[in-house]
């Protein structure tokens, strides 16, 4: 079977979206304990056709992808509790389904939006019932990507989950940029990235399974603060560190060769008032 045989058609880095999807959707199993639900995800998985080759089933991965969803989760319910007239955009979406997942603990006010590549967007349109959420076709490395966003958006979190390893690092400065140029001062960014040694090593299993690459990786939050003016570190929330008392030590390990930079982890941002030089 070709790479683009499975019924969902995506290859590289757009098939990357399935094993975050696949966390989700067996949250049950893989995390009993958890009030963490998600119908829809299980619902769509299935229709993918996907085939267990192109996604990373093992534990490890897949409770990784599901805890990052649970802090992401957390973090939008915080942001959208203290600013219920905010925007929420998820950039990279694939077929992520927070807001009707968090339906019941976000304010109705609060508006969606949902960003991926043509290919993908097709996909979900195909796939999934999206109600309640503006979803546009565009790449963030476009230069008008912003045009998506409402005309006054207010308060904004910008999400991107499992998208910045694959872009360029000039990609990633760009996307910085214009967030900041389009959105302005109080904009919130939640991104999770690598370390630029995991991205330089090119072992991740994702890459053998879906054939995409990792380009950019950060040293913690400071770092991807410093890959453009205007960004504000405001902290970094561990994923792989709650999945076991081994896993924290791994992560404790990286930090101590690492200097103090974690592996892995969700960066929070939030823009401000850039120098005069930069604007
Ligand atoms: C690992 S998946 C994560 C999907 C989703 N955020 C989630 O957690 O389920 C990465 C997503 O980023 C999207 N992506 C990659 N490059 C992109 C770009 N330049 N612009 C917009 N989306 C992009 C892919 O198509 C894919 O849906």
């Amino acid at each position: 079977m070709s790479a683009a045989s499975a019924s969902h058609g995506l290859t590289g880095v757009a098939s990357t979206l399935l094993t975050p999807l696949y966390g989700r959707a067996h949250a049950r199993r893989l995390l009993p304990s958890t009030d963490f639900s998600d119908p829809l995800a299980t619902a769509v998985l299935e229709r993918t056709g996907y085939r267990p080759s192109e996604v990373l089933t093992d534990r490890s991965n897949a409770l990784g992808s599901l805890h990052r969803a649970i802090v992401l989760d957390r973090l939008t319910t915080a942001f959208t509790t203290e600013h219920p007239d905010a925007t929420v955009v998820s950039v990279g979406i694939g077929l992520c389904t927070r807001n009707a997942r968090l339906a019941d603990r976000v304010p109705d006010s609060v508006r969606w939006v949902g960003i991926d590549t043509p290919d993908v967007m097709t996909l979900r349109r195909r796939l999934l019932p999206d109600r309640g959420i503006d979803l546009h076709a565009a790449s963030v490395t476009d230069p008008d990507w912003t045009a998506a966003l409402p005309a006054e958006p207010g308060p904004t979190l910008v999400i991107a989950e499992g998208l910045l390893m694959s872009l360029a690092p000039q990609d990633v400065a760009g996307f910085l940029d214009r967030t900041h140029r389009a959105l302005g001062p109080g904009t919130e960014l939640l991104a999770d990235l690598f370390h630029p040694w995991v991205v330089r090593s090119g072992r991740h299993p994702i890459v053998k399974a879906t054939g995409a690459r990792f380009h950019s990786g950060y040293r913690g939050c400071a770092g991807l603060a410093a890959a453009a003016p205007g960004w504000q570190p405001l902290g970094e929330h561990g994923v792989m560190e709650r999945i076991s008392p081994a896993h924290r030590a791994t992560a404790y390990a990286f930090r101590l060769v690492g200097l103090g930079h974690p592996r892995y982890t969700v960066a929070r941002l939030r823009a401000v008032a850039r120098p005069t030089a930069a604007r």
